[in-house]
């Protein structure tokens, strides 16, 4: 599949270009800038041998894709989203933002509403998935790093949430699960302040999640 990464030149953005070219899927890096799209592009290719990873700007990726992840820090991705409404529609776009700030030395979900359902309200003529909540970026994107991580994936649309999960589910190491409707979003996004407060507490590694 074609599939676009806008803000793909950060923590998560890498991993996932990395992890889905080698699967045999087309990337397309997405940046604000396209001398930093084609750059990180390059990077990226040169870490898994040569795969099919190109760069460009956000609207352009958001174009050429069938789906789109948006690998962009919450509080500008809402933004990013309104730019990119015409450009995204009709294709499947999948959340991973997580709604986080920090407070005092804690963790807390920072939002009345999830990430994705903002996003969805914003992409009427787009179908949103949210997914990849839990995913640690940076062990991620280490390809040394082996894992087995579950990923809860939340949808109202089946056959997208469906594509979204096999997708995911391509990459070694990670197990797609159903966690129901986008308004489910919530309690998935949720989880990632607290682990991450678990892991700071407690002095652990970074760490995904995963159900026996
Ligand atoms: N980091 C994690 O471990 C992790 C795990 C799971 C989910 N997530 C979620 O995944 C998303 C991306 O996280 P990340 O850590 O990869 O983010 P990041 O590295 O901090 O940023 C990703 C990209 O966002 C773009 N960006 C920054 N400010 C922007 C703005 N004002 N407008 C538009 N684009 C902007 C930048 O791309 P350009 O400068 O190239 O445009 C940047 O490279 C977040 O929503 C996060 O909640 C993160």
């Amino acid at each position: 599949m074609k599939i676009a990464l806008l803000g793909g030149t950060g923590n998560l953005g890498k991993g996932l270009a990395m992890r889905l070219a080698l699967v045999g899927h087309e990337i397309i890096v997405g940046s604000r800038r396209e001398e930093k799209a084609i750059s990180k592009a390059e990077e990226y290719r040169r870490e898994v041998g040569g795969l099919d990873i190109s760069g460009m700007v956000n609207e352009d990726a958001a174009k050429k894709c069938e789906i789109a992840f948006l690998t962009i820090p919450w509080e500008h991705a809402v933004e990013t989203a309104r730019m990119l409404r015409y450009a995204l529609r009709g294709k499947i776009v999948v959340s991973p933002l997580v709604p986080l700030k920090k407070s005092g030395d804690l963790f807390v979900y920072a939002s009345d509403t999830s990430a994705a359902e903002m996003v969805a309200a914003i992409l009427e003529n787009s179908t949103v998935i949210s997914a990849l909540h839990t995913i640690p970026a940076r062990r991620f994107a280490d390809l040394n790093e082996k894992f087995d991580w579950d990923v809860p994936v939340c949808g109202d649309d089946e056959n997208a949430k469906k594509l979204v999960m096999n997708l995911i589910s391509q990459i070694d190491g990670l197990r797609a699960l159903d966690a129901g409707p986008l308004s489910n979003s919530r309690l998935v996004e949720s989880v990632t302040p607290l682990i991450m407060n678990v892991i700071h507490k407690n002095r652990l590694p970074e760490a995904g999640i995963k159900f026996l």
